[in-house]
């Protein structure tokens, strides 16, 4: 065991130091099924923020394919939906993370009316989502575009299959930004990638095997450990092009993928 902690050690680093802990933060969120919500939560425990979720005035269906339709319905005309008015005033926080799930490929449409309605600039923006297959990198990017007044920090983002890895996930992301005191596991940079090996290739099949959306044949791949395994980042043909897949083997378990970037 000390072996395995000593070795640890040398690939990872433990940081901390604090700019962000004693500002006064908000989350702020939207859940149509709850799977956000708990990521919501997990942030506001973990560090005593306010808290408060959005609610549209008029709220989606609980039927996948009600909300698919009318999602797509709002998209296609640029009309989002009203939301009953925040009791927070986003003008005492410095930082504001803001959760949602992922529609489309970006943050579901409650988000675009409370961007377009609230005024976040000079705060800091924190995104963090949860997701089938990913997003997170899409929608921050959309969100950098859409607040160029604010501040928008990297995110968080977890696909629903794996929110029980959320709270532990949350806790070392808001000490790597910062957020949280305390040490936190830094893995080493990804090295160069190469051609995949079979067990490689099988990894990858393994991890995005019972993902219905992913239909992809792993190309390249680099590597590196993390805390009780490794983690993969494969490159991968579909139809479409080429995606990137993040794969996380933990020792004893079967490889699952955390994220689909696009
Ligand atoms: C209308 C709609 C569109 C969705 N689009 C995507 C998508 O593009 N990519 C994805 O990975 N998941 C997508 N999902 C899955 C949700 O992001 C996922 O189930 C999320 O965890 C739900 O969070 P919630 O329980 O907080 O509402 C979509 C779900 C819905 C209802």
């Amino acid at each position: 065991m000390k072996q395995i902690l000593m070795m640890a050690a040398t690939l990872l680093f433990a940081v901390s130091c604090g700019a962000n802990k004693d500002s006064k933060a908000l989350v702020l969120y939207y859940s149509q099924g709850g799977t956000t919500k708990a990521v919501a939560e997990a942030i506001q425990t973990a560090i005593g923020a306010d808290i408060e979720e959005i609610v549209p005035v008029d709220p989606y269906d609980p039927d996948f394919n009600a909300t698919i339709a009318r999602g797509q319905k709002e998209m296609s005309e640029g009309k989002f939906p009203e939301l009953q008015p925040l009791k927070a005033d986003v003008r005492d926080y410095d930082v504001i993370f803001i959760g949602y799930p992922v529609w489309f490929g970006t943050y579901a449409n409650p988000i675009e009316t409370l961007i377009a309605t609230v005024d976040f600039s000079g705060k800091k923006v924190v995104p963090f989502c949860t997701f089938g297959s990913g997003g997170l990198d899409t929608s921050e990017k959309a969100l950098r575009e859409k607040l160029p007044n604010a501040t928008v920090l990297p995110g968080y983002g977890v696909r629903a299959a794996r929110i029980a890895a959320a709270p532990a996930e949350v806790e070392n992301f808001l000490k790597a930004n910062d957020f949280l005191a305390g040490e936190y596991v830094k893995p080493a940079e990804f090295p160069a990638p190469h051609a995949v090996s079979e067990e490689e290739s099988a990894i990858f099949d393994t991890a995005v095997g019972t993902y219905p959306m992913i239909r992809a044949k792993a190309a390249e791949v680099a590597e590196r450990d993390v805390p009780g395994g490794k983690e993969y980042l494969f490159s991968a043909e579909e139809r479409g092009g080429t995606i990137k897949v993040l794969v996380l083997a933990e020792e004893g378990k079967d490889p699952v993928f955390t994220q689909v970037l696009r």
